[in-house]
């Protein structure tokens, strides 16, 4: 395939706890999956490792150029969950992801990669960047690779003990403000913030959010300093249209696109039909595909239910996690079966239904990094229903391919907004077709290509080792 990139091949070694389909909790999943290959594709070579997590089966990687190495330990990964169980988090975790950092080192040593950029996520693979740090202070600068490190989200920090500096075998010294100490603990979130040549995070808006107390989970302060001296970067994801298209899905009962979209009428009929909701094309349909967790504000939904229900809406909501939130919503639907369904499980295929089959996708959520299900939303034709916050600010535009509402800071300030911004948009499924379908068309018509972010990563990449060497 031809590249546009001229100069020499840069060698990327990709550091992440999940990617699709091996093993997901969220979006960083879908990242992983969808930005190595957009970097193969524009000359690049990539290296990814991931921990082998139960049921990893490494044989079935998709042949896209990406180059896979999965970590194999089984006491630290051979295990139900990926960070933790339905209890909480794994106790060992900072030795579970420690290892994971040295082994993709020692992997791509045995393969020769020689990596020019060391591209770690998220704080489970933040060490990553430390050890990049860590390890020019023995070779000579030019030979040592960048390390770059991308926040998907700045609530998880991955905080222990100050006992773990030993567990992991790092010195007491790094135990200061300037390096990993955190309110006195350890913060592996910050060995990124800290010791990466870069700090990217994934929309251009949470990047300038992050730098601001509201936003910044008390990191903030090391945020300002890294974006004054240009050393932040906002890159908004992609969204896959290889996985997420219904003009390819192959989940979805009918398949349809922006010129012929009356495979999506079927996919309606289909999800009411899998959700036990009267068969009605006329009544608008709310989708949520949400984690349950108090970033992503579905609690709002719960909140509102009996103002949708008065509007004349079906709420379809497919969100694990919060076991609280999860009880809330079953009992929503219990009391109200032909306008609220609720699924607390994990699930791909409905996932896809859901997209396909709904007319509108509510992302209220209270910070947003990126957000891919909007994204996505807009893919499939459905109308987005989102905060003004982080990526969704970046990807959804009021009134034009969506609604937005703003952040408000009483909880029934926000739930009245919410409940308008869904009567605004069922209002004009109802009242105007015409105009609906236009937006629908809007919709899919944006384009969130990864090549375009892909190109992002690269000219940052580009830069940091001209830099290096010059
Ligand atoms: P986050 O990473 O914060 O959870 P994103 O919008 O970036 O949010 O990505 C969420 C991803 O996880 C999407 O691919 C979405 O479809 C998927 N997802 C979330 N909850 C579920 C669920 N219960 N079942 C199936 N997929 C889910
Ligand atoms: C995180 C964020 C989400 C983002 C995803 C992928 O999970 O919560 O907003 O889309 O990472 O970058």
């Amino acid at each position: 395939m031809p590249s546009r990139y001229r100069g020499s091949a840069v060698r990327i070694l990709f550091v992440v706890s999940e990617v699709a389909p091996f093993s997901k909790t969220g979006g960083l999943a879908d990242v992983a999956a969808a930005l190595p290959p957009a970097m193969v594709e524009l000359g690049h070579r990539v290296l990814l490792v991931s921990p082998r997590y139960r049921g990893v089966d490494p044989e079935t990687a998709p042949d896209d150029g990406v180059e896979r190495a999965f970590v194999d330990h089984p006491a630290y990964f051979d295990r139900p969950g990926l960070y933790g169980e339905a209890g909480g988090d794994y106790p060992d975790n900072d030795v579970r992801f420690d290892f994971l950092c040295r082994e993709a080192f020692r992997l791509a040593a045995k393969r020769r990669f020689r990596p020019d950029i060391v591209h770690a996520h998220d704080w489970q693979a933040a060490l990553a960047a430390y050890l990049v740090h860590a390890g020019r202070t023995q070779q000579s600068k030019g030979r040592s690779p960048a390390a770059v490190f991308t926040i998907h989200n700045l609530a998880y920090q991955g905080l222990f003990g100050r006992e773990t500096l030993a567990r992991i075998g790092l010195p007491p010294a790094a135990f200061t403000l300037d390096q990993l100490e955190f309110h006195g603990r350890v913060s592996f979130m910050k060995a990124g913030l800290v010791f990466a040549d870069v700090v990217t995070t994934v929309s251009p808006t949470y990047a300038s959010e992050i730098q601001t107390p509201e936003f910044g989970h008390g990191l903030d302060g090391v945020l300002r300093i890294r974006a004054g001296r240009g050393e932040l970067a906002g890159i908004l994801n992609g969204a896959d249209d290889t996985r997420w298209s219904p003009e390819v899905d192959p989940y979805i009962p009918a398949r349809y696109s922006a010129e012929r979209l009356s495979g999506k009428a079927r996919d309606k009929a289909a999800l009411q039909r899998r959700t036990g909701l009267p068969v009605d094309a006329a009544t608008p349909l709310l989708g949520v595909v949400s984690r349950l967790d108090f970033q992503k504000g579905i609690d709002l939904v719960a909140d509102a239910a009996g103002d949708l229900v008065a509007a004349g809406v079906q709420v379809v909501v497919l969100g694990s996690g919060d076991p609280a939130l999860e009880a809330r919503l079953g009992a929503l639907a219990d009391r109200h079966p032909r306008w609220i369904h609720a699924t607390a499980t994990f699930d791909e295929p409905l996932a896809h239904l859901i997209q396909a089959g709904s007319d509108m996708f509510a992302v209220p959520s209270r910070w947003e990094p990126c957000g891919l299900t909007q994204m996505y939303a807009l893919r499939y034709g459905t109308i987005p229903l989102v905060t003004a916050t982080g990526g969704l600010e970046d990807t959804v535009e009021d009134g034009v391919t969506g609604f937005k509402m703003p952040l408000l800071h009483t909880p029934a300030a926000q739930r009245a907004a919410f409940v308008r911004m869904v009567r605004t948009a069922a209002g004009l499924y109802r009242a105007d077709r015409l105009a609906w379908r236009r937006m629908m068309r809007r919709s899919m018509a944006k384009d969130f290509s990864w090549k375009s972010s892909a190109r992002g990563y690269e000219e940052l990449f580009e830069g940091l080792l001209r830099r290096r060497t010059g």
